[in-house]
Formats: structure tokens, sequence, C-alpha cells
């Protein structure tokens, strides 16, 4: 049987109000072709989570990043700017570099053309006498790079909105919590057999948490939160940090600035598509899921603490129990999305309901649906209408 999986029509019951929605059918976490929608039609003209502002400390530092087979410089320059360029050298294509490091300026290993940190093309040797040859013409190609609270965001779309409008009122939920004041003090990557939107579903839903976290963190029960922008978000009242396992006492202080619901508990978000971040009392931490084809994704997990927390002389020891607790649930989580992936492999499986425990998994699928589809003529619903 053949079948155009981006006609609308399929999803009819996925796109109901979640108290009868169905979820989204299995092809849509297995299939190349749907895969390859997502990454023209969502990843390629949105903004794409690339790391913190503090991973570039000083002028020269650099790391590189592939977005979707498109290899990206993020450095920061002489002038404390940063910027995002094309990995590709302007005279015969050639990569820059790869991975992470530091340097004065960026020179080509096939001819040593010569890049200044803010992309201008500074030397060329031997192109004296080409005619009509300026330097000022081939500097590297600046990819959109826009930081928010120290985060830094990438948008292969020249015409896309900015990042701000993106993130609509999370600028104002999250002020209190003074990111652009943090630091990030480890990450770790998992490289996963699940699609990405399994992975990102399970980290905005509660309702599994008392099965696959029953031994270590425990139940959580969550309410979801208005959002307007790109985002969402769901709510859960706790008087003390969710950071450490239950039982451990409290070892690093609260964040001063925190006010109302962020004092009182703890917020888990998304910020579409694959940018997952939780805010506690003391600390945040981000998952970001990279999709790496339609089975597979490479999540890194970031721990994010106040400045003054991570200069603390017993960061280093008191840290540990914030490290165990998420080296704890979240290969809990790992497990659980490769065996979610694993039963959608079968061809027996068969779209199911939701929960109202579930209410970002639905607003999720909408927000993708509005996408993929988009590219297929038909936009049935925004999205929020179902919340
Ligand atoms: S390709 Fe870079 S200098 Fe020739
Ligand atoms: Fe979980």
């Amino acid at each position: 049987m053949t079948f155009n999986i981006l006609e609308p029509s399929l999803y009819e019951k996925a796109r109901l109000p979640l108290a009868q929605a169905e979820t989204l059918p299995r092809w849509c976490y297995t299939s190349a072709e749907f895969a390859d929608a997502e990454v023209r039609e969502i990843f390629r003209k949105t903004w794409n989570f690339v790391g913190r502002v503090d991973e570039v400390p000083s002028s020269g530092a650099y790391f590189t990043v592939d977005l979707f087979g498109e290899s990206i410089i993020v450095v920061r320059d002489r002038a404390n700017g940063i910027h995002a360029f094309a990995n590709t050298c302007r005279h015969r294509g050639t990569r820059l570099v790869n991975g992470t490091g530091r340097c004065s300026a960026f020179a080509c290993p096939y001819h040593s053309w010569t890049y200044a940190l803010s992309g201008e093309l500074i030397g060329a040797p031997g192109m004296e006498g080409v005619a009509g040859f300026a330097k000022a013409d081939y500097g590297l190609i600046p990819v959109r790079l826009e930081t928010w609270g120290g985060f830094m965001f990438v948008n292969l779309d020249r015409n896309g909105k900015p990042l701000l409008e993106h993130l609509g009122n999370a600028v104002d939920t999250f002020a209190p919590y003074n990111f652009e004041n943090m630091v990030v003090t480890r990450k770790k990557e998992y490289d996963l057999a699940c699609n990405w939107k399994i992975y990102v579903e399970n980290a905005m839903e509660d309702y599994h948490t008392a099965t696959v976290h029953r031994v270590s963190i425990g139940t959580q029960v969550c309410t979801r939160e208005e959002s307007i922008g790109e985002w969402d978000a769901v709510h859960m009242l706790a008087a003390t940090t969710v950071a450490i396992l239950p039982g451990e006492v409290s070892p690093f202080p609260y964040i001063p600035t925190l006010k109302g619901k962020s004092a009182g508990g703890t917020y888990f978000s998304v910020v579409y598509p694959n940018w997952f971040f939780a805010s506690t009392q003391d600390c945040m931490w981000w998952l970001h899921v990279a999709p790496r084809g339609p089975k597979r994704c490479l999540v890194t997990q970031g721990s994010v603490f106040s400045r003054e927390t991570s200069e603390r002389p017993d960061f280093k020891q008191v840290v540990q129990k914030y490290y165990q607790r998420w080296d704890k649930s979240i290969p809990e989580d790992n497990a659980i999305a490769e065996m979610q992936q694993a039963g959608l492999e079968s061809s027996f499986s068969q779209p199911g309901r939701l929960s109202l425990h579930e209410p970002v998994v639905h607003a999720m699928a909408q927000w993708v649906l509005d996408r993929v589809l988009s590219g297929n003529g038909r936009r049935l619903t925004n999205g929020r209408g179902t919340k």
C-alpha cells in the first residue's frame, strides 16, 4: 500500500482536542519521508539550540556543530561578539575546522586563506593579479545566531522571525532565574535509538513518572502553563529543588531573585522544536534532542548553576549529588524511549489515545503537524486552540 504520508486527512484524529485525540501514527516516528519533511519544514526554518555563551569563554574560542548536514562554526571575536559562520572556505570550499578549539584567526588548511574571528578575509596569499578579486567580497558566510539568557540559538533561515519573538513570554516567565548569570558545569551526551519526538514528549509529561522513575525521583504531578510563543511548559509545585534525589538535603543556596511560581516549584519546558529545559530553585538543566534520521537522536544534557554557586569551594564535591540524580533519572528515560521506538517498529502498532496528563504531548503533535503539513497546502489548526 502506498499513500502520501503528508496528506492532512490522515491526521484528523490526532488533530482532535486532547480528550478525543489519538496519538500520532507510527510512521511519524519511523519513516524517513516524515523525518525529511521535519528537517525541511521545521529544523531548517527555526531556531536550533547550539550551546551556552560560556562555552566560548574568550576571544578565539570556537566550536563546530552539525545542523542537518550544515557544519557551522560558533566563535567569539576580539570585540567579545559571538558569530556563527558556514564552515566552508570561500576559495574552493574546504572545511576550515573540526571540533572545538581556540585560535587567533581561521587559516584554511588547503591554501592558507585566512579569516578574522569576525569573518573578514584577511589573507589570501598568491591571489595577486587575479582580475577583480577583492578580499572584502570573500568573507565567511554568516549564519544567524541570537542569544537569550546566555543560551545560543542558530537559524539557517535568513527570513525567520527573531529569537525573542519565537520565545514569546518565556522571556518574562524565566527572568527571575537570571540564566545569563549561570554557567554550564557539565555536559553529557547520549546517542539513542529513538525518534527525537519520543524523547521530548517523554520529558514533557508526568504520566510516566510513577512507573519509570518509581525507585529514583518518584511521582511528579504537574499542570500545564499558559504560554505565548513557540514554547510550552508544565509546572510542578514543590517547596524544594527537584535536582537532587528524594531524601538528600538541599545543599546549594536557592536563587535569591525567584518569586511566585519560580520560588514554589519547578518548570519543565520545551522551546520548540527540540530544546527541553527544567528550572528549579537552585539550578537549571537542559536536554537538547538532535534528530539523527527518523530512528536515532543525540541527546545532550547540560547542568547549569549560578556563577556564585559554581565558584563555591565545595562546589565540585556537593554537585555530585546533582549529577547522581541526573545520572539516575536520565538513563531511565533513555531506556523507555528506546523501548517505545522498538514497539513502534511493529507493523501492528496503531495510534493510541492520550490521557489528560499528556497535554504537551498533544500540543507538540499539533505544533509539528502545523509545520510539516503546511508544505502540503492545508493548515488545519494553529495548535494552540486545543489546550
Ligand atoms: S580551499 Fe581554502 S584556501 Fe583554498
Ligand atoms: Fe522521565
